[in-house]
């Protein structure tokens, strides 16, 4: 139970990586307060979770919407006394365009939801972090972020800005007891599937396969957890060996 009595805070939880971490969370002892756009995933969620804890909230919130985000954050501090653990997971990938084809309005949707809303959901829980002098804040980035794939420049571009985003922060918080640090996923297995354990072949890395929800939702949770006090301003790539496009 590393992560008993911390309440933790995952954006993107309705599915995926997102929904991997909330389970591997709630084994571990953690109460949890899950966003997500999508309400019925997130219901859906909650109960899958009682047999590990009732201590639940779910809210549907956009981490584009500075003000929901700054009212949800103030929610979760009424249910549970604070949040000492903030997942930024929510983001955009799903594209195949080139630079030439990508309309500014992408590129725009994408610097959003993969930007702004780390920094919205990062102002809102930070101060409450620093006051206590204990916190985690792990960014959900990718390799995308760190080698650049094609015909996906602008999801590339949100991902680097990621990186560096908590490359800065880290140096600015780490004396405070609050630790940042982001994982880069290589290919995951289709969020859609419910099975955190599952995994398909990939030719993307020198493993052969694709990672599990659950590999990379255990890499969170020992960033998160009191054992890694010592690690902060670090991207760590969770790719079985990738293959640099
Ligand atoms: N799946 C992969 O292969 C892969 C690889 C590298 C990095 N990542 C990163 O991992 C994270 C999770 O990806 P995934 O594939 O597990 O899940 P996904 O992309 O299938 O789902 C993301 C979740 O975020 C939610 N979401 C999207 N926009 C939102 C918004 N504006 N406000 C609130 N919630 C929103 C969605 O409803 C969904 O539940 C993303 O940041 C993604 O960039 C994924």
């Amino acid at each position: 139970m590393k992560l008993k009595n911390k309440v933790a805070l995952i954006t993107g939880a309705a599915v995926g990586i997102g929904r991997a971490t909330a389970i591997v969370f709630a084994e571990q002892g953690a109460k949890l307060v899950l966003i997500d756009v999508n309400g019925k995933k997130l219901d859906a969620l909650k109960k899958e979770l009682e047999v590990y804890t009732k201590e639940v909230l779910t809210v549907v919130c956009d981490v584009t919407d500075e003000a929901l985000v700054q009212s949800t954050v103030q929610q979760a501090e009424e249910a549970f006394g604070s949040v000492d653990i903030l997942v930024n997971n929510a983001g955009l990938w799903r594209c195949s365009s080139l630079f030439t084809d990508t309309p500014t309005d992408d590129w725009k949707r994408f610097l959003d939801v993969n930007i702004m809303g780390p920094v919205y959901f990062t102002k809102a829980a930070l101060p409450h972090m620093l006051s206590r002098g204990w916190g985690r804040i792990i960014n959900v980035a990718s390799v995308a972020g760190v080698y650049g794939n094609a015909k996906m420049t602008h999801y590339s571009a949100t991902k680097g800005a990621l990186i560096a985003m908590t490359k800065a922060l880290a140096k600015e918080v780490s004396k405070n007891g609050i630790t940042v640090n982001s994982v880069s996923p290589g290919s995951v297995s289709p969020s859609e599937n419910p099975d955190i354990d599952y995994t398909e072949e990939s030719q993307l890395s020198f493993a052969g396969r694709t990672g599990s929800g659950r590999e990379n939702a255990e890499l969170i949770a020992f960033l998160a957890s009191e054992a890694a006090g010592y690690i902060s301003g670090q991207n760590i790539q969770i790719d079985g060996c990738r293959k640099k496009q």
